[in-house]
């Protein structure tokens, strides 16, 4: 293709995807303002998320939470109870110390970049291309999930997407298409196209308004593209939960506030060892972990739950510890409370199975 033909395919792409964008676009509530704050959480919220259930979540976050200063001085235990059931806990702690980050050390003034948005934790590039084009205005591009797949057909990009080579080749594509009048739109146009027509197992070509652009539609290999990593099977981790009662009182432990679930209360769990009983394996976490003997009752709930690395499946059982102070090892906190209080806790969503039984 010559440069000029390279130059108006670009223009169209721009000129369409806009046009459809102001027609389609979806009246999605942090899309009423350009507040960086307000952008800010929704595209955290939303990464790995799908906008349908992201968007409840970025509601009860703006009420909880309406300005970075209310972020920055909220209880962590609160921000991950409205982040409850969401996953990636991680984002939420981040996105807080971001937060305290813009209020002491930049007395409240948000950055005025992508490359600066990028200096604070837990904002990538994509984060950072977001919030700068929507919020800012910058002429900067985003790359994600759906952006790539749009790309990868609209320009008939075979190599494999999950290559770090081919990712830096798209976010070269996307920073040459993203225009320099109204590039928050445009970079919104591309993920709500990705979302909602050019999608992976049934694109609806049909009502895509670039679909003459496109040189996967052209040629025929639009369902053949992109062309992803074969992934394996995630292990599984089969796991045991003591809901252990006392004095009417359940006892809950807090994980740490780095790795997996950081921060979120639980019922004491742990992976059963091969070969290993689950009665035997209870008594050997509460033991290990809590420093406390139980004794192994009735079943209480089986929950299975997918995670980046692997997928799990979690039997409760009821269990008995007639005496002994909890120590906790691997956790920072453990605490008796009575069932009413246990909605007020933050809990992975494995666990809300076991609470459905007991609440
Ligand atoms: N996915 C993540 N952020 C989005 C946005 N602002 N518009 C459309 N889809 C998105």
């Amino acid at each position: 293709m010559s440069a000029r033909e390279s130059n108006d395919k670009q223009r169209g792409l721009t000129r369409r995807l806009l046009g459809w964008y102001r027609r389609e676009a979806r009246d999605l509530p942090w899309r009423r303002t350009r507040d960086p704050y307000t952008v800010w959480a929704a595209e955290i919220i939303l990464q790995q998320t799908r906008i349908e259930q992201g968007t409840p979540y970025f509601e009860r976050f703006m009420a909880a939470f309406p300005t970075v200063e209310a972020l920055a001085e909220a209880d962590g235990d609160a921000v991950l109870k409205v982040w409850e059931g969401l996953g990636y806990y991680g984002r939420a702690r981040r996105m807080q110390e971001a937060a305290k980050e813009i209020v002491h050390a930049r007395h409240g003034r948000f950055p005025s970049s992508a490359e600066d948005w990028r200096r604070l934790p837990g904002v990538g590039r994509y984060t950072a291309g977001a919030i700068a084009s929507i919020a800012l205005g910058e002429r900067t591009p985003v790359l994600d999930g759906n952006v790539k797949r749009v790309l990868a057909r609209v320009f008939r990009i075979e190599a494999c997407i999950d290559d770090a080579a081919t990712t830096e080749r798209l976010w070269a594509v996307a920073s040459d298409l993203v225009p320099a009048s109204h590039p928050g739109d445009f970079n919104q146009a591309l993920m709500e196209l990705g979302a909602r027509v050019c999608t992976p197992q049934r694109p609806q070509c049909s009502d895509c308004p670039i679909r003459l652009l496109c040189e996967a539609y052209a040629s025929g290999h639009q369902l053949e593209l992109p062309v992803r990593r074969a992934r394996g099977q995630t292990p599984h981790r089969e796991m045991v939960a003591a809901v252990i009662r006392r004095n009417g009182r359940y006892l809950i432990a807090k994980r740490p506030s780095h790795g997996l679930l950081a921060g979120l209360w639980e019922f004491p769990s742990g992976e059963v060892r091969a070969g290993e009983s689950h009665e035997a394996a209870l008594r050997r976490i509460a033991q290990g972990d809590l420093g406390v003997d139980v004794c192994v009752g009735g079943l209480v709930a089986v929950a299975e739950q997918a995670y980046s690395h692997f997928h799990a499946t979690l039997t409760a059982y009821r269990c008995a510890c007639p005496a002994g102070r909890p120590a906790p090892v691997s956790h920072v906190a453990s605490k008796w409370v009575r069932r009413s209080e246990l909605e007020r806790f933050a809990f992975p969503r494995i666990n809300q199975k076991i609470l459905a039984h007991l609440l």
